[in-house]
């Protein structure tokens, strides 16, 4: 049997037994390996879906959880690489490889049960790379992290997360991109293009609007329709735009009634039928409530067999297509979907080898570093007391400095090499552990100002914190939360360190607090303090970055992701996070659309963030240009050192009916030395300049003269400049470059 053989015979060969819905055999015919790489992505998937039997399709759609599950009694595939989160067998027959899947978007995680931590390198939080409003850098740590999962052996990575920063207290928040759709489309499909770039297959997740933790496998989250494609939806819009991932993860929830992976808006009549995406569904872990209803609203792959108790898509689906309740073209559709991403992403044509000796770890904690220090936000510095300079005997107390820094818990959990640096705070079993990465401010500050002396109180007497601050000409209080998956946590430091930060800042000279947090928290002490540093989870090198931000080495160039509240009070809901229905009032107003529409003053707005030089913006211009506007614009940095700046272009409409007064249009950012000035372009998205109409599917814009401001926050505008815009109505499935 000769195989391999030209596309023509084998293509017209599958396109035949399509027709006649009977697999392709040897007897009809030269079997087609998937290694004959003609053909495009269809075409090659088309071809090859025509040879597989009803039970190897059936193959394709089950995925199980890649360890052992003692609370299920599961035990792990064979062949599922051990502590991954899972793992789908192939069809050796044809030269389809399995699937390995690990999770997730801040680097290779192990997860809990794993027999050995697999130690690899850990990017900083979502949110540390949404503050560096960097695309680039977004796409560097993506391409990062993908060179570890494959050199791992996985060709499936689960990252790619944009849910909304809609309620500060989301558990998961620090695994996302923040509040702005744009802002967080952009940067999560940034990081996905840099996972596909190492031919694997980079997920986007969780679709959609699993925006909180609690009762996420059962909550009905409820958001009327132009409100949720004018918000989360967008999102996702603009990361597919910019990522174009191979697959997407249906979320635990229901949205408007049906759970999200069995929910044919989301599945078929948005994907499919308006975006016409390609790539295959697969559902989140236990994600999966039903068979036919399922399969047929257009979930492609169940996920996680072994923590999804139920069986839906093994013995039930193959019942469901025996009697029909499933159809066999629905079945070939769904395989269809998966091998379209595995010939696309290169997954079959460049198969995984694992080799960890393949993984440059110098070189990639070099990227979560850069990562970690342009996404570091200078909240407050007044009398610029940082960068740290004079100060002969400085206080650094609390937040395990002496140790490292703080990472967030769950599925994304990546383990450091050596041991958690502080190992034993609980909980140290599932939503934990809580793991700390072995990066010490502390021991990278005294590297860095070797003529200064730097004390340590880990805190837990304050009022011998107290004391030494008393005896030092400047106190760097560290305050932290931690956070994870399957909870929702207060918008508050942990335990009494606010108090710590309290009394600190009563008794010393000038005082810098240093945030480690999963999202924003309130600061009761903010006006007893003369510096405020965000620097988030900041990853694998963490204390090296906060360092040389505090000691100057680097200037600090991020930009607040999402608003920082004064309380919760502040915040569409401020009650217990809800449960059951829920119905997110605000729509798409979010964030600082929500401050802005009702006028209130945030703690510190969206776009925030201080620099140790200064920028000018001068010269904005702004014209139709196709769909949407062009902006130009010149940044110079005005002041004596290198720095990065985030130019944010906002838009407002000349007439009611947005959600908000004004929003994100444009962004960039730009590295500059002292005095050098740069001509910047920027193009605003049309679908900003409008809102969905549901009357006529598809984003309406009126006529009219349109605002466009530069800022360097959502609350810290400049020049402004009117562009006059005819109406315009574009189809729901519209997108740059058709
Ligand atoms: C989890 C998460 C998801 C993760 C998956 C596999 O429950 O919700 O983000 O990728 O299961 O671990």
């Amino acid at each position: 049997m000769s195989i391999g053989r030209g596309l023509g015979t084998g293509l017209a060969l599958a396109l035949a037994a399509m027709a006649a819905h009977a697999p392709l055999s040897a007897e009809d015919g030269d079997v087609v390996l998937a290694a004959d790489t003609t053909g495009t992505p269809a075409e090659r998937a088309a071809q090859m879906v025509a040879q597989l039997t009803r039970e190897e399709k059936l193959t394709l759609v089950k995925g199980y959880f890649g360890g052992d599950f003692p609370p299920t009694e599961y035990v792990a595939h064979p062949d599922a690489i051990d502590g991954s989160a899972g793992f789908v067998p192939g069809i050796p027959r044809l030269g389809i490889p399995p699937q390995w899947e690990t999770d997730a978007g801040l680097g290779v995680a192990s997860q809990g049960t794993a027999k050995i931590k697999r130690p690899r390198t850990a990017l900083p939080s979502g949110l540390a790379t949404a503050a560096t409003w960097d695309v680039e850098l977004a796409n560097q740590g993506g391409r990062m992290i993908g060179s570890e999962a494959r050199a791992d052996g996985f060709n499936v990575m689960l990252g790619g997360s944009v849910n909304l920063l809609r309620e500060p207290r989301n558990g998961r928040n620090f695994e996302y991109a923040g509040e702005d759709p744009l802002l967080a489309g952009r940067m999560v499909g940034a990081q996905i293009a840099g996972v596909q770039a190492n031919g694997i297959i980079s997920t986007i997740k969780h679709y959609a609007v699993n925006d909180q933790e609690t009762e996420r496998g059962v909550a009905n989250f409820l958001l009327e329709e132009d409100d949720l494609r004018m918000s989360d939806l967008l999102a996702f819009q603009f990361a597919f735009e910019s990522g174009n991932p191979g697959s997407v993860m249906c979320a635990y929830n229901k949205l408007n009634g049906d759970y999200a992976c069995e929910n044919r808006f989301l599945l078929t009549q948005v994907l499919r039928e308006e975006w016409d995406w390609p790539g295959y569904v697969m559902s989140d872990w236990g994600a999966v409530h039903s068979t036919a209803k399922a399969a047929n609203a257009g979930l492609d792959q169940e996920s996680g067999f072994g923590l999804q108790r139920d069986d839906h898509f093994g013995d039930k689906l193959a019942e469901a297509v025996a009697t029909g309740e499933v159809s066999e073209e629905r079945l070939r559709l769904m395989v269809t979907r998966i091998l379209h991403a595995m010939f696309d992403k290169g997954v079959i044509d460049n198969p995984v080898v694992g080799d960890e000796s393949l993984i440059d770890f110098e070189a990639n904690r070099a990227i979560a570093q850069a990562d970690a220090e342009a996404g570091i936000v200078l909240l407050k510095n007044a009398g610029n007391v940082l960068p740290l300079a004079g100060a002969k005997r400085i206080a650094v107390i609390g937040g395990h400095a002496d140790k490292g820094v703080l990472s967030g818990g769950g599925s994304s959990q990546v383990y450091p090499d050596g041991e958690n640096a502080v190992p034993g705070i609980e909980p140290t079993g599932w939503p934990g552990p809580v793991v700390w990465y072995p990066s010490s401010p502390l021991a990278e500050l005294r590297a860095l100002l070797p003529d200064t002396e730097i004390l340590y109180a880990d805190g837990s007497d304050p009022a011998a914190a107290v004391r030494l601050a008393q005896e030092t000409d400047l106190a760097i209080v560290f305050g932290t939360q931690w956070s994870s998956e399957s909870i929702d946590i207060p918008m508050r430091l942990d335990g009494e360190q606010d108090a710590l930060i309290a009394a600190i800042a009563a008794a010393s000279g000038d005082t810098v607090v240093v945030l480690e947090t999963g999202g924003p928290v309130a600061m009761p002490w903010v006006d007893d303090v003369e510096a405020i540093v965000e620097a988030w989870y900041p990853g694998r090198m963490g204390g090296a970055a906060i360092a040389n931000v505090l000691a100057g080495m680097v200037n600090p160039s991020g930009h607040l992701p999402a608003t920082f509240p004064v309380a919760l009070d502040q915040m569409p809901w401020a009650g217990e996070v809800r449960r059951g229905h829920v119905t997110y009032e605000e729509g798409a107003t979010v964030g600082y659309k929500w401050f802005d529409a009702r006028g209130i003053e945030p703690l510190f707005p969206f776009g925030h963030g201080l620099s140790y030089t200064s920028f000018a913006h001068r010269g904005l211009t702004a014209r139709a240009r196709g769909d949407g506007i062009a902006v130009k614009l010149t940044v110079t940095n005005t002041g004596e050192i290198a720095g990065g700046d985030v130019v944010q272009i906002y838009v407002s409409a000349p007439w009611a009916g947005w959600e908000a007064p004004q929003r994100l249009g444009a962004f960039a950012k730009v590295q500059l030395e002292p005095g050098e000035s740069r001509n910047v372009e920027l193009e605003i998205d049309p679908r900003l300049l409008a809102r969905w109409d549901l009357a006529k599917p598809g984003w309406q814009r009126k006529a009219g003269s349109y605002t466009v401001t530069v800022g360097t926050s959502s609350r810290a505008l400049g020049e402004s400049v009117q562009v006059d815009l005819d109406t315009l109505h574009l189809g729901p499935g519209w997108k740059p470059g058709g």
